[in-house]
């Protein structure tokens, strides 16, 4: 399963507004098209739109090409338009950086051929190494588990939200074939129900057990004593393994403490922000009205109702057990740990 895949210049994204009912790809050559699918979470999660954000810089850059005095201003603006797409994952960011970075050892005199094929291979390092990395997550993080645990985790941080494999998802699956998951407890996940269509659907594929709650059943859950984890991915953290995820994290983690289940953010480096001391300086996306008052197309509040939607919150680092990358398991103090992974090759600073 993969959520994007790149063949002959174009992009073809998997269209998870679809699904689970309808399996249905977009295919685009586009840099706009693609900047509107990480708008309307066509394509989403944060290590997915930081690989379709590269794509699409190539893309623009060839359209950059087609009008040879404005290329780098046309580039520049692309690259833009492409990081407005959305505020909280930082990995979003962090791409588009790494392909920019690329594009600046070109001088302004030089032919755009040569570096629209620098940029084309580096979105495609960029969506390999994506799927190496959750692998190396993976194996540390199935290191945590015992045998037979069952486990909750929150939206969707499989391999639809990676290019492959997936993060918190990716570690369930291993430690699944390693024996050591019965069950996973998949949140719904309001507004967007990523939990519901997208995680409950990836686990079923594999023929991993998967029971679906609603968001407000977690503490009746925990309290039943039916899960000994929680596990999730991650948009953003800071310096102080403060986290952002999806909105409904925060409370799963304070549920978590209070049971004395361990917590566990999976996240590859490119999702830490170096930049940043806490999570009270993560931006926070906020959405419009009707994710909140409609499901499925269909309104279930009074018109005009007064809404507050925000996308993420942000978990501190005290509510968190570990966070698993592909470096190793990090636990507090989490500064030091982090300061050091900023060290190590592909963050962002
Ligand atoms: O709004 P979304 O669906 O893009 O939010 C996604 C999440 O919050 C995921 O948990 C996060 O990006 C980690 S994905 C490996």
């Amino acid at each position: 399963m993969r959520s994007l895949a790149w063949k002959n210049g174009h992009l073809t994204i998997l269209d998870q507004t679809k699904l689970p009912n309808i399996i249905e790809f977009i295919e685009t050559d586009d840099y706009r098209r693609v900047a509107d699918a990480i708008r309307r979470l066509e394509v989403r999660g944060a290590p997915a739109i930081g690989a379709a954000a590269a794509f699409g810089l190539v893309l623009g850059a060839k359209e950059a090409a087609l009008t040879v005095n404005d290329f780098w201003i046309k580039l520049l603006a692309i690259s833009e338009e492409l990081r407005q797409t959305r505020p909280t994952a930082v990995n979003l960011f962090w791409a588009i950086d790494r392909m920019m970075s690329v594009a600046s050892r070109y001088a302004p005199g030089d032919s755009p051929i040569e570096l629209i094929s620098a940029l084309e291979q580096e979105a495609i390092d960029i969506s390999k190494e994506d799927a190496q990395v959750n692998s190396r997550i993976s194996a540390y993080g199935a290191s945590l588990f015992a045998d037979r645990q069952a486990v909750l985790t929150h939206c969707n941080a499989g391999a639809l939200a990676t290019v492959e494999f997936g993060t918190a998802l990716g570690v369930i699956r291993r430690a699944w074939t390693e024996g050591k998951i019965s069950r996973v407890y998949a949140d719904e996940t309001r507004p967007l129900l990523q939990g519901a269509r997208l995680t409950a659907w990836e686990l079923m594929q594999e023929g991993i057990p998967v029971t679906l709650i609603t968001d407000s059943m977690a503490g009746w859950v925990m309290k039943q004593g039916m899960v000994q984890a929680v596990i999730v991915g991650a948009d953003r953290i800071a310096l102080n393994g403060d986290v952002a995820n999806k909105i409904g994290t925060y409370s799963v983690a304070v549920l978590a403490k209070q049971h004395g289940i361990p917590f566990y953010v999976a996240a590859p480096v490119s999702t830490f922000d170096f930049t940043i001391t806490g999570g009270e300086q993560i931006p926070i996306e906020e959405r419009k009205a009707e994710e909140v008052t409609s499901l499925g197309g269909c309104r279930i509040a009074p018109e005009g109702t007064t809404v507050f939607n925000p996308a993420f919150d942000v978990t501190p680092h005290a509510f968190i057990s570990a966070i698993i990358t592909e470096h190793g398991i990090l636990r507090e103090p989490y500064q030091p740990a982090i300061a050091k992974l900023k060290l190590m090759k592909g963050g962002n600073d």
